[in-house]
């Protein structure tokens, strides 16, 4: 028998280096009506079962096998299994993935969270996001920052790769799988555009919560607190691990020009 569903996830219980996401997230996701979410390349669930703890109906697509069986098992413990669909499949194809399963074109909120950086093809993957969000809803973005990247590896004692991540050179060539993807918020920014979606502004994520040690014996709340308070202002957000922003797909025009659909509103 599946354990008892577990009480809502608060901010307190997401990790500092997320916290400026989950900040972003909160308006839509914590409270109002369960939405439809689609994660895509979801992994082991990080951001998918506290979702469906929240009582929203979150689908995964991952190329993961691994990371789906994962995703199960995580989503069992909290007492979410069947909040939670897990489908193996491609960010490049989603239109391929998800007819099946009945999704295209429906759901309420995507996430595309720490993914452009590996798949095929970005620019592709989010047009795939454009064509399953209902219109007028938001994708939730985030994506290496390259100037974190220089900083960290800086800072961990590795100058000659820091140097080259300045001009987005491999850190390590002559490796056999392809270097990361590390973007500048302009970048990040003109992808999202270019897929047709409406990007609002940028967060840094993780400004300190990975520079400090395990051992600095900072209090993790005032942590959390700090990442929330850095995330939107330069020049702190700038240096940050990671990129993040919420886009919306535009509502389509209705026969006399009017937007056809409502946008994402908490209830
Ligand atoms: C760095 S993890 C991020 C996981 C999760 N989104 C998070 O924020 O914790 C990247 C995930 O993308 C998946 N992935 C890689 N390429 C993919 C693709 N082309 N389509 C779908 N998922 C992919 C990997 O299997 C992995 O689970």
């Amino acid at each position: 028998m599946p354990p008892p569903a577990a009480a809502a996830p608060t901010a307190e219980q997401f990790p500092a280096r997320t916290a400026a996401i989950w900040a972003a997230l909160d308006p839509l996701v914590a409270a109002g009506r369960p939405l439809q979410v689609l994660d895509v390349g979801g992994g082991s669930g990080i951001f998918a079962v506290p979702l469906a703890e929240l009582g929203h109906q979150v689908t995964v697509v991952d190329t993961s096998a691994d990371a789906l069986a994962t995703l199960a098992r995580r989503a069992g413990n909290a007492g979410v299994a069947d909040r939670v669909r897990a489908l193996q499949g491609d960010a490049d194809r989603l239109g391929g993935v998800l007819p099946a399963a009945g999704g295209t074109g429906s759901f309420d909120l995507v996430l595309c969270h720490f993914l452009l950086e590996v798949v095929d093809d970005p620019h592709r993957t989010l047009q795939e996001i454009a064509g399953v969000l209902r219109p007028g809803a938001p994708v939730s973005v985030a994506g290496a920052n390259r100037a974190g990247a220089v900083l960290a590896r800086a800072l961990s004692g590795h100058p000659v790769e820091a140097r080259a991540l300045i001009d987005d050179r491999d850190p390590a060539p002559g490796r056999a799988r392809p270097a990361r993807r590390r973007f500048t918020p302009d970048e990040l920014l003109g992808l999202v555009r270019a897929a047709g979606l409406q990007p609002g502004p940028w967060r840094g994520v993780s400004v300190v919560a990975d520079l400090l040690g395990a051992s600095s014996g900072a209090d993790p709340a005032a942590v959390r607190r700090l990442e929330v308070a850095l995330a939107e202002s330069s020049p702190y957000r700038d240096v940050a691990t990671a990129l993040h922003v919420l886009a919306t797909r535009p509502a389509d025009a209705g026969p006399d020009g009017a937007a056809g659909a409502a946008a994402l509103a908490p209830e």
